[in-house]
């Protein structure tokens, strides 16, 4: 068994589905009803990778669990459910363990498992590197060093420009700003960043993924990518909507991980759905960046987005870009509307964007004085101003109120 045992101290309503999850995702699970069962089930045993409890308990018998857990020396992280307004009250206390998180009610055990995979590819709990999953062995480091900053780039509408601002941002940095870029597009039923970019007939993720069940050599996103003219690594997950099988979703959220060693920056350009992969790689992401064109569905779709991030835990993380922006367009009233803080202005391009997929380049290669390179330009330096995810992250654990939130990162 390569998967941690996940501690389960949930009311038994909860319960049974949450555990019922995690053992279909193939971990051992250990549900108890009292600090005193889980003292009886860790003794002689390893150490669980996560210990999922009640926020709304008795403090006594919180306490008891903690200190079964390893009390002030504690290393295994601890995931509390808790009701909302708790959360925004512990969202102003400093404190806690590294590594532990919060996650509010209502939940579905889908999205609960989704943040357990995400803290145990943070807490890189891979035991003897069999698992099914997370893959075992030294992390290669090669020059660049230092962990990429990764930035998820979606809103739950099409037409919006997520793909436009994932390649053209990703172009800006590579070429100029001096980062090392790899371009992931997961966009697996109706993603064309390779062809737009003319890298035809390559290897996806789906092929190696394939190819390594079948006995062939395991490789990293690095391996699989290809090279662009602007000097950026690009990688599909897919060329086929229809056999993404192969793509597990937590094992997509580890290659991105992975990815990290060996790049400055990510960015990886999503499909328009709230799927188990797309919430995979927010768990992973730095940023999200939400492309919002100043119309009414566009601007919905953020506003609903806003609302689900919520519960996915990366409300926090959520920037906008406020794309297609017209002059005369008010950034507060945008920023209003949607709940979200603008990053960017990008302004519209008409047909620049066209003739640069023509040539299978982007706009910031084809047209560097443009005003539009410009937009991009500040959107790179905006995304460089971004701190990273420290190792063991505590991703969506503060839920500022909005008032406190700052009107721009
Ligand atoms: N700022 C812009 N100016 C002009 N055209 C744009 C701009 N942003 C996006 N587009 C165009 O809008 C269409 C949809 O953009 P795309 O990036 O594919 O959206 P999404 O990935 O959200 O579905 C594309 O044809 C693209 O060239
Ligand atoms: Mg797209």
């Amino acid at each position: 068994m390569a998967r941690p045992t996940i501690v389960i101290a949930l009311p038994t309503s909860e319960s049974i589905a949450v555990c019922a999850e995690l053992d279909a995702a193939g971990f051992e699970i250990l549900p108890v009803e009292h600090p005193d069962e889980l003292k009886a089930a860790m003794e002689g045993r390893a150490e669980p990778g996560l210990a999922i409890l009640d926020g709304e308990i008795d403090i006594e018998v919180a306490l008891e669990y903690e200190a079964t857990l390893g009390g002030e020396e504690r290393t295994v992280p601890m995931l509390t459910v808790v009701s909302p307004r708790a959360f925004e009250r512990l969202a102003g206390q400093a404190g806690g363990h590294t590594g532990d998180e919060y996650f509010t009610r209502p939940y579905s055990a889908d999205s609960i498992r989704w943040r357990v995979e995400a803290m145990c590819i943070r807490r890189e709990t891979v035991d003897d590197g069999s698992g099914p999953i997370l893959q075992g062995g030294e992390i290669e480091r090669n020059a660049w060093g230092g962990r990429a900053t990764t930035i998820a780039v979606f809103n739950p509408k099409g037409g919006v420009g997520k793909t436009t601002v994932a390649t053209n941002l990703a172009s800006v940095l590579q070429s100029r700003k001096d980062k090392s870029v790899l371009l992931i597009d997961a966009d697996t039923v109706t993603g064309h960043v390779t062809t737009s970019l003319a890298i035809d007939s390559v290897r996806t993720v789906a092929d190696s993924w394939r190819d390594e069940a079948e006995g062939g050599p395991s490789e990293s996103m690095h391996d699989i990518s290809s090279p662009h003219d602007s000097g950026m690594r690009v990688v599909a997950l897919t060329d086929s909507p229809l056999h993404t099988d192969v793509l597990d979703p937590p094992r997509v959220a580890a290659a991105i991980e992975q990815a990290r060693n060996q790049f400055d920056i990510i960015i990886v350009d999503l499909h328009p759905s709230y799927s188990t992969l797309n919430q995979a790689i927010f768990e992973v992401s730095d940023k999200i960046l939400v492309p919002v064109t100043p119309d009414v569905p566009a601007v919905r779709a953020a506003v609903q987005l806003r609302d689900v991030a919520v519960n996915l835990g990366c409300r926090e993380r959520l920037a906008m870009v406020i794309n297609r922006a017209n002059s005369g367009l008010s950034v507060e009233d945008m920023e209003r509307t949607v709940g979200m803080p603008g990053l960017a202005l990008i302004r519209s391009g008409g047909l620049l964007f066209v003739r640069a997929a023509n040539e299978g380049r982007t706009v910031i290669e084809m047209f560097p004085k443009e005003k539009i390179t410009a937009d991009f330009d500040l959107l790179a330096d905006k995304i460089l101003g971004i701190p990273k995810l420290s190792p063991a992250p505590k991703v969506g654990f503060r839920l500022p109120t909005r008032s406190k939130e700052p009107a721009r990162a």
